[in-house]
């Protein structure tokens, strides 16, 4: 008995550590996979132009996703659409495991533009403040009168998403980028997926709350 206990330890020690070799595997080819995306994400994925997503610290099951949604063209973006054409399942998985482990880069406080002076109410001055205090209430409690669900539930408390429902992270990301690719969702540019929640969420947001709640994650760590 005490024998076959010790044999299965044994066996389990060795599988454990055979799969944290993998695992190191993986991340090291990924890092030469990834070599060159830098020239767009930025080195270890934190992009210095706002517009292309950092992917330091993202759920690889979410990058593996949006990798194969570029390569079969259900998600649209000439740039990424040719870079994925030329990834294996196997190229995707190793950089997902690459980018996943990379610490994600802090934003400073965004600079309102042009744009968002427009929509201060009438002889009110809105603050970034202002905004971002918006954006937190509605990344907390959604607005359930009009149907807009709390991003809470789905991006967790501190914008980590869910790694097992391959939902993104989105804390520390761009704010330039998550206003493209939330006026994407709502204006059905993009999509890899007709039941695709964020379609019916960002719909009924305003462009005022996208920015907002923009704001408000690119803050978030
Ligand atoms: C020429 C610039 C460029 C290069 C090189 C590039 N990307 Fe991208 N990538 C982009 C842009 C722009 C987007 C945003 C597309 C959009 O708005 O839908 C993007 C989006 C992504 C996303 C989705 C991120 C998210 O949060 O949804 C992933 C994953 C990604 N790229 C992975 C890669 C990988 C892996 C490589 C290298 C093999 C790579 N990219 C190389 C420009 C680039
Ligand atoms: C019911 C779950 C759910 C809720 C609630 C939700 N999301 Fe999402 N979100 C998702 C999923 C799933 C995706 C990935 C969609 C895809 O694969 O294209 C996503 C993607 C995103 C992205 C794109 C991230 C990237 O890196 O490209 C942003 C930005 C986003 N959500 C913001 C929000 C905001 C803001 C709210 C609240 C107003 C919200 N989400 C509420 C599930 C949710």
């Amino acid at each position: 008995m005490k024998k076959k206990l010790l044999a299965l330890s044994l066996a389990l020690a060795f599988t454990s550590t055979s799969s944290i070799l993998h695992a190191e595997a993986s991340i090291n080819a990924g890092k030469e996979k990834a070599a060159s995306c830098v020239s767009c994400h930025g080195d270890h994925g934190n992009s210095l132009v706002s517009t292309f997503p950092k992917l330091a610290g993202q759920n690889p099951s979410y990058i593996i996703k949006q990798l194969e949604a570029f390569k079969n063209s259900t998600r649209k973006n000439p740039m990424m659409n040719a870079i994925a054409a030329g990834l294996s399942y196997d190229d995707m998985t190793d950089i997902a495991a690459y980018y996943a482990v990379q610490e994600i880069s802090a934003n400073p406080l965004p600079v309102l533009n042009d744009d968002d002076e427009d929509e201060k109410p009438a002889g009110k001055k809105q603050t970034i403040e202002d905004l971002i205090a918006l954006g937190s209430d509605l990344y907390r409690n959604g607005d359930l009168p009009r149907e807009v669900s709390a991003c809470i539930a789905c991006h967790g408390p501190f914008g980590e998403g869910s790694k097992p429902a391959a939902f993104p992270a989105l804390r520390s990301q761009h704010a330039d980028y998550l206003i493209q690719t939330l006026t994407d969702f709502k204006n059905d540019t993009r999509s890899n997926n007709p039941e695709n929640m964020m379609h019916m969420i960002a719909k009924k947001m305003t462009i005022e709350e996208i920015k907002a709640v923009s704001y408000r994650i690119s803050m978030m760590k």
